[in-house]
């Protein structure tokens, strides 16, 4: 049985990946950064799947001098849950965005986006991709902005399509190993990003909504769904693709 790392899946997107997995039968680690009680609650829906084991553990991706430690609590529970010393599937999702203006915006912010969103999963996956089995697969979660610009989002957009640039580099690099590295962009998505803006101001969803071709915006099960046939063999035969799964955002 197959084994995922699912980064930020206490929440939105990363969430319904960990749950689309266990649907499928594969095995999955999933961390978060704040929310251990919604990382738990994750795991023991997953585990309502007949035979699938998942697992929660912290990881904060600012805090690359951790990562060490991550390491050594993924390599304990692959062997104490799975009797594995490896790994199939890599996620590299948890995120951070929020707009701030560029007259602004402070260095706080910037090494924030910067960390999280593309500093703390690079070195993340150097650490742990020694471990991944040959032929396994990665999905990076990028961003729609990433070719859009939006006032406010000029570091996180651009980070966006630093990461899916890097998604084509380790493609190349990767390939030896006969493994897939993709990436997906999603469209505005009613996850819990933004600390929660959608659930707070709904009044942001309409005029978004009114910019995708199908009317709504992006459910976190609409990524979800795309991220785990990214990683499927069904998808042997595509690597360093970075797919925007957005409804036809502003098409
Ligand atoms: N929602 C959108 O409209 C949208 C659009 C384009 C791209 N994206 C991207 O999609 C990905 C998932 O975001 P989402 O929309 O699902 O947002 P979300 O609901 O807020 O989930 C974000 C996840 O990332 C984790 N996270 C936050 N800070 C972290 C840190 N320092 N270290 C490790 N993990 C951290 C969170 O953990 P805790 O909750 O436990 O703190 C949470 O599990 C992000 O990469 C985001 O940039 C989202």
């Amino acid at each position: 049985m197959k084994i995922a790392i699912v980064t930020g899946g206490s929440n939105g997107i990363g969430k319904a990946t960990a749950l689309e997995l266990g649907k499928r039968g594969i095995n999955v680690i999933l961390t978060y950064n704040s929310y251990k009680d919604r990382a738990e609650a994750v795991v023991k829906e997953i585990e309502k799947n007949k035979g699938v084991r998942a697992f929660a553990l912290k990881l904060d991706l600012t805090r690359i001098s951790t990562f060490d430690g991550f390491v050594l609590d993924v390599k304990k529970s692959l062997q104490d849950i799975w009797n594995r010393t490896t790994f199939d599937y890599l996620v590299n999702n948890g995120g951070v965005g929020g707009p701030m203006m560029f007259t602004e915006m402070s260095e706080e912010y910037f090494d924030k986006i910067l960390n999280t969103n593309y500093k703390g999963p690079i070195f993340l996956t150097q650490q742990i991709v020694g471990f991944m089995e040959d032929a396994g697969a990665i999905v990076n979660t990028t961003s729609s902005s990433k070719n859009q610009s939006f006032p406010g989002y000029s570091v996180y957009g651009s980070l966006k399509a630093a990461f899916s640039t890097w998604t084509r580099y380790i493609a190349k690099e990767l390939a030896p190993r006969q493994i897939r590295v993709n990436a997906v962009s999603p469209g505005p998505t009613h996850s819990n990003f933004g600390d929660g803006v959608f659930d707070k101001h709904p009044e942001f969803i309409k005029p978004l909504a009114e910019q995708s071709v199908f009317g709504r915006i992006g459910q976190p099960e609409d990524m979800a769904k795309v991220i785990v046939s990214l990683l499927s063999d069904d998808f042997g035969w595509v690597t360093a693709q970075d797919i925007e799964v957005s409804g036809g955002h502003l098409l």
